[in-house]
């Protein structure tokens, strides 16, 4: 067995070698095309923010904030976080700018990494990529639609099929303590049967208990009052707008009554995507989102509503892997570039140089010296033309070019080649 190599990536955390870039690259595209139609601009936070920000904003009794964070104190005893999701940096950020005197709605979007320490297993990562969009200042529920709609358009995009959006209004600061109060005293008639963790949120907060994926605290869930009963009469018609806008554009979702999602910071609309298949269902949700109007001033800034969401990254890939979705391929290189000798060699640097000017991709392996394997990798990455630059042409100024399919060769001036070469490609 071959021995172990002595330095390994952290646990629940990967390399991305070239054959998963060119995902990372088509998922990127995808949502960039996406965010200039609707007039996103990119933004950038920092990787490490203040610890603050994310224990006031996702919430101290969050198992993000409360078992997840990548945490740690700097020689001038900041203490700073691994960012464990991008919305209350972007929100720090929106706050920090001034970006509520800009002309509202201002609207963001971000691709990086995020850290959070969880046990790592199928589409769950320590180190995992997050592309999120938020609007700031728009209380309307046709932007809770227009969200839903861009996030399920970016993932069908990629090809992915079978998308299902689950839906739930999670209330607002009028009508949620009443709910939680329902909730806690069902939990606490209950209290016995829930696990060591719901015991502890139900003190915390009883909406988190909602979230536990364990069996016998689900069979209790699923009898738990619901909040879309309890909802006052704004979240009512906010909600039953956001499900018109969806019906309109004819966008299939269901709802779950028990959706809460992992974060404190949502108000009304929360919502996941999932791939609608038992695979998809094991790996958890593509994407999940929601409108965050309390944030902002929770975070220091002006009464702003907001709205927004973020898809997984590696989860994304993996449907796409499991779906066989092909990428299309990289563009070959149509020429090679043989060279025999150090003159050669030497000129051979200059002439690779003008057929990058010229946009044209040549292969060429300069390490290897023999023409004999040059012309047999050439061969091997079938090339439509090779160049020879031996010695005699070197010095004479000149290059053969070889159609590799006739087996002709023809010599030229070397300030000819790039010229000709474009000439010929183009006349295929
Ligand atoms: P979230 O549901 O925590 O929401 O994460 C969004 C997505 O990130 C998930 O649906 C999943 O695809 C991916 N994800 C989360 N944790 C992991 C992990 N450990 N490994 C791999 N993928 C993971 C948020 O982060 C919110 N900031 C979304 C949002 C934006 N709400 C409003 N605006």
């Amino acid at each position: 067995m071959a021995k172990k190599p002595k330095f390994q990536t952290p646990t629940g955390m990967h390399d991305i070698l070239p054959p998963e870039q060119k995902y990372f690259q088509k998922i990127y595209e995808v949502s960039e095309n996406i965010a200039n139609f609707y007039q996103f601009k990119k933004i950038e936070t920092p990787i490490l923010e203040e610890t603050e920000l994310f224990s006031k904003g996702i919430g101290l009794a969050t198992d993000i904030v409360g078992k997840q964070m990548f945490t740690l104190r700097t020689k001038g005893g900041d203490c700073l976080t691994l960012r464990p999701e991008g919305t209350a940096p972007v929100v720090r950020a929106y706050i920090k700018h001034g970006m509520f005197n800009l002309s509202q709605p201002v609207k963001l979007w971000y691709f990086g990494p995020c850290f959070r320490y969880e046990k790592p297993q199928a589409g769950r990562y320590r180190q995992f990529w997050q592309f999120g969009f938020e609007v700031f200042g728009e209380e309307s529920p046709v932007i809770d639609a227009q969200i839903i709609q861009i996030f399920y358009n970016i993932l069908r995009e990629l090809k992915l099929k079978n998308l299902i959006i689950e839906i739930n209004s999670i209330g607002d600061s009028q009508c949620r303590p009443y709910y939680k109060k329902l909730l806690m005293s069902y939990f606490r008639s209950r209290e016995s049967s829930l696990c060591a963790d719901c015991r502890r949120r139900l003190r915390e907060n009883p909406l988190r208990i909602l979230d536990c994926q364990e069996e016998k605290c689900q069979r209790i869930i699923s009898q738990a009052p619901q909040m879309i009963d309890h909802l006052c009469e704004s979240c009512h018609s906010h909600f039953k707008e956001v499900l018109e806008f969806l019906d309109e554009i004819e966008l299939p979702y269901r709802l779950n009554p028990y959706l809460v999602r992992g974060l404190d910071y949502y108000t009304k609309t929360v919502f996941e995507i999932y791939e609608d298949s038992e695979e998809g269902r094991a790996q958890g949700a593509l994407t999940g989102g929601g409108r965050y109007d309390a944030l902002v001033k929770l975070l220091g800034g002006k009464d702003t509503p907001a709205v927004g969401a973020s898809t997984g990254i590696e989860r994304t890939i993996a449907a796409m892997k499991t779906k066989a979705i092909r990428l299309p391929q990289e563009s070959r290189p149509k020429i090679y570039l043989a060279q025999l000798g150090t003159l050669a060699k030497r000129k051979s640097l200059r002439l690779l140089e003008d057929f990058r000017k010229a946009k044209i991709q040549v292969s060429e392996s300069f390490g290897r010296d023999s023409l004999k394997a040059q012309l047999a990798r050439a061969d091997k990455i079938e090339v439509k033309y090779t160049l020879i630059l031996g010695q005699r042409e070197a010095l004479e100024g000149t290059i053969i070019i070889r159609d590799m399919k006739t087996g002709r060769q023809e010599t030229i001036k070397t300030e000819k080649v790039v010229r000709e070469i474009k000439k010929k490609l183009n006349s295929r």
